[in-house]
């Protein structure tokens, strides 16, 4: 049994070596001191070069102790050349389709391990709430439910299960973290890493429910974030460490911390003076792996020694990191890197047709005024803009080429990316046109004056400054775009001002982008704008009015130039549905779907409270129509006394209330343990094939506390032929029907709730029906 083997181990092992277990390096600065001199647990950011070499420094170890390889494999093994690159994990999000996350996430494990990579700091729960922050490209959206679901789904992907108890796993499996254990995503004015004002109810309500899944589920490890939470930095946060994650949840996998948190106790945060008592501190808050703070070797040994820390209290981290070992089967077999393997599966045809795949459900339509598809006569089609070639950008952060990483200088091989222009080129019918126009530059990078940000490691050089409008650009733009049938115009942000530490004051369109979208646009020719930003973005008027089309393909990959090329030429019909909400303004900020309900004046009065577009929303190149909501499962009814239609915004909307001689209203009612089944029929009214996401929310009408008026609580993907009608059902635990009440518990109340079946998260797209939860 694991627990046998980890004390057998840890009775043989010397203090040094307890505490080297406990640390990950990076292992592009010295491998040779990490490994053996520090005999170092673990090590990250490992060239794929570099790794045969580790693995003999292990060898000349005392116990041989093998090392734990981790890496970002965002979305694909990012920093291996011509691995295959998924669209990021919002793009995923875009398509609302879990089990192809799943095989997405297989397939980066199944790359992974031919090069000797055991486990990815992947994926990412945080909310995206605040889309200033830089990062919103690298999470689900902002929805805790599709979080959740999508998550879950690239774990099993990961791990292939559950990594508890005596599990091991698979060959071909790869170990998963939950990141950023809890609130890095909440933080000041959406600057990364910032303090974050949060209260824990807040955290409870909306922001650690996907975390608490997989938790449960058994992932092998958690990351934590960067930014303090009540003024706790999280690296010392015993209340979500101990508390939360180990006693509620009973999680028993590993915790490790992001990029030298426990250095930044003393040089960053000053909640310690020097790094003796950070380690002390770091260890009595229950973390395991020590990510990139070397000093905390010899720091952790001089407080054992000066009897500030007893050696007794390192065995708790070092029996949960010698177990994830255990687990592994790294002692058996250290997964050495197997070249003949990896030259077979790394982006192998199968693993490039899966991704294109994925890819074509990951692009969003949320304009169309018929443009699209461009009917199959011959056409002349202008593609304009700062994004039609740009490879990089289309790839996304964590694809070994942005401003991030130095270590992959070549990137990915330009053959094995699809930009729209290739896309363009490629699949135009023989008789068509194309002529290609810059139209805009987005950002001059120049020199970084604050070196300071990164201390520790290496400045980014540079940084972004919007460009300058360019007319004569501009000008080419609108006369080629004039000379053509259709103009398709690509924009959005660009790689050097995404990702950790780019979080972006504005979110508007940079540099001569607005200026281009708005000239073109005013010309006769329709105008197809596809927006290529790795978040939601403040779009122009003249997009949000009169742009033909507008398409949404966050940081979509590989193969984005091919999906989106694909979509409008008709060959496949967009599926895509927003997991997050775009708003009109940055000051409009937040725009999630699920706020708290019903605060008279919770507007401003220059701009409409409407997000641009609401969650969940994403046309077809067909309609859908909605019939009625039926329950399935009514055993007992009960007369509805408080039917409040969340819909209506006057005072006193109780309806059904007030009329004394109206019949009453018989609702079905569930207990606490049952679940609601309820069906809707759904009807393709147009004549293409298509899918439609049906989403389901749920309201609670009346609760004890402050809340929502609706939650994502399920939704299925059905594609369905013209004029095919699909009865789609869906189970709702009554469990699931919870809120968090003034003492910050999760309970049901009982009463009546409603539920809301349809097309996206706006009122208008939901058909209702009400039900009442009762003891
Ligand atoms: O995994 C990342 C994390 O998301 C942000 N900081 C650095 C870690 C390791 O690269």
């Amino acid at each position: 049994p694991v627990e046998e083997r980890v004390r057998d181990l840890l009775g043989r092992m010397t203090l040094r070596e307890k505490i080297g277990q406990m640390l990950q390096l990076d292992a592009r600065t010295n491998l040779d001191d990490t490994v053996l001199n520090k005999t170092a647990g673990s090590i990250l950011h490992t060239s794929p070069d570099d790794l045969p070499r580790a693995n003999e420094l292990v060898q000349a170890t005392r116990l041989r102790i093998p090392l734990l390889v981790g890496d970002d494999l965002i979305h694909g093994y990012s920093f291996y050349p011509g691995a295959t690159i998924f669209p990021e994990q919002l793009g995923m999000a875009v398509s609302w389709d879990a089990a192809k996350i799943e095989r997405a996430a297989k397939i980066t494990a199944r790359e992974a391990v031919t090069t000797g990579v055991q486990w990815t700091f992947s994926p990412v729960l945080d909310a995206a709430r605040d889309t200033r922050w830089g990062r919103v490209g690298e999470t689900f959206g902002e929805d805790p439910y599709l979080i959740g679901e999508l998550a879950s789904a690239m774990v099993r992907g990961y791990q292939g299960g559950s990594l508890t108890g005596e599990a091991t796993l698979g060959k071909k499996n790869i170990l998963a973290t939950a990141k950023h254990f809890a609130g890095y995503s909440e933080t000041q004015g959406g600057r990364d890493a910032s303090e974050a004002d949060l209260s824990r109810r807040k955290l409870t309500s909306w922001l650690l429910p996907p975390f608490e899944r997989v938790a449960k589920e058994g992932i092998g490890t958690f990351m934590l974030g960067y930014e303090s939470i009540e003024g706790v930095p999280i690296t010392l946060n015993k209340w979500l460490l101990n508390d939360v994650l180990r006693d509620k949840w009973g999680y028993t996998g590993t915790l490790i911390t992001d990029w030298a948190n426990v250095s930044r106790l003393v040089w960053e945060q000053r909640v310690l003076p020097n790094p003796v008592l950070a380690a002390v501190a770091a260890v009595r808050a229950g973390n395991d792996l020590i990510m990139t703070s070397p000093e905390f070797y010899d720091a952790a040994y001089e407080a054992v020694e000066r009897g500030l820390l007893t050696e007794d209290e390192l065995d708790a981290p070092v029996s949960r990191i010698l177990a994830l070992k255990f687990r592994l089967g790294l002692f058996e077999d250290p997964r050495l890197p197997d070249a003949a393997a990896a030259k077979k599966v790394i982006g192998n045809a199968a693993h490039s047709a899966a991704n294109l795949d994925l890819t074509r459900e990951s692009v969003a339509l949320l304009r169309n005024d018929g443009t699209l598809p461009l009917p199959h006569k011959a056409h002349k089609v202008a593609l304009i803009g700062p994004l039609i070639d740009d490879a990089q950008t289309q790839l996304g952060d964590w694809a070994g080429n942005s401003g991030q990483v130095s270590w992959m200088p070549d990137g990915h091989p330009r053959s094995t990316i699809t930009t729209v222009q290739d896309g363009f080129e490629r699949l135009m019918p023989h008789d068509w046109t194309l002529t290609t126009a810059e139209g805009a530059r987005i950002v001059d990078l120049v020199p970084d004056p604050a070196g300071e940000f990164y201390p520790d490691g290496q400045p980014r050089p540079y940084v972004g400054q919007s460009a300058p409008v360019d007319d004569a650009l501009i000008r080419e733009a609108v006369a080629k775009a004039q000379a053509a049938d259709v103009a398709v115009v690509v924009v959005g942000d660009v790689i050097q001002l995404i990702g950790e530490g780019c979080s972006t004051a504005t979110l508007e369109l940079l540099g001569g982008q607005n200026a281009l979208l708005d000239a073109v646009i005013a010309t006769d020719t329709p105008t197809v704008v596809v927006l290529m930003s790795s978040k939601p973005q403040i779009l122009p008027d003249s997009v949000l009015h009169d742009a033909a089309a507008l398409l949404w393909a966050p940081s979509p990959g590989m193969k984005g130039g091919q999906a989106i090329a694909e979509i409008i030429m008709g060959m496949v019909s967009p599926s895509g549905r927003l997991p997050i909400s775009f708003p009109r303004h940055a000051g409009q900020l937040p725009v999630y779907y699920n706020q708290i309900r019903g605060q008279h004046g919770d507007r401003y009065a220059d701009l409409t409270q409407d997000p641009a577009f609401a969650f969940g929303e994403g046309l077809s190149y067909t309609t859908f129509s909605y019939g009625d909501v039926r329950f399935e499962n009514v055993t007992r009814e009960v007369e509805s006394v408080e039917d409040v239609d969340t819909s209506v915004w006057t005072m006193g909307s109780a309806d059904a209330q007030d009329e004394s001689d109206a019949p009453a209203v018989m609702i079905p009612a569930y207990g606490h343990d049952d679940t609601v089944r309820v069906s809707i029929d759904v009807t393709n009214t147009g004549s293409l094939k298509g899918v439609e996401v049906v989403q389901a929310y749920i309201g609670d009408l009346v609760t004890s506390v402050s809340w929502t008026n609706r939650e994502l609580k399920a939704f299925q993907r059905v594609e369905l032929a013209a004029g095919e009608t699909r009865t789609v059902t869906f189970e709702i635990p009554v469990s699931a029907c919870s809120i968090v009440d003034a003492e910050a518990n999760r309970v049901v109340e009982n009463g009546e709730f409603e539920v809301l079946l349809g097309h996206s998260s706006r009122r208008r797209d939901l058909k209702r029906a009400v039900f009442a939860v009762t003891d």
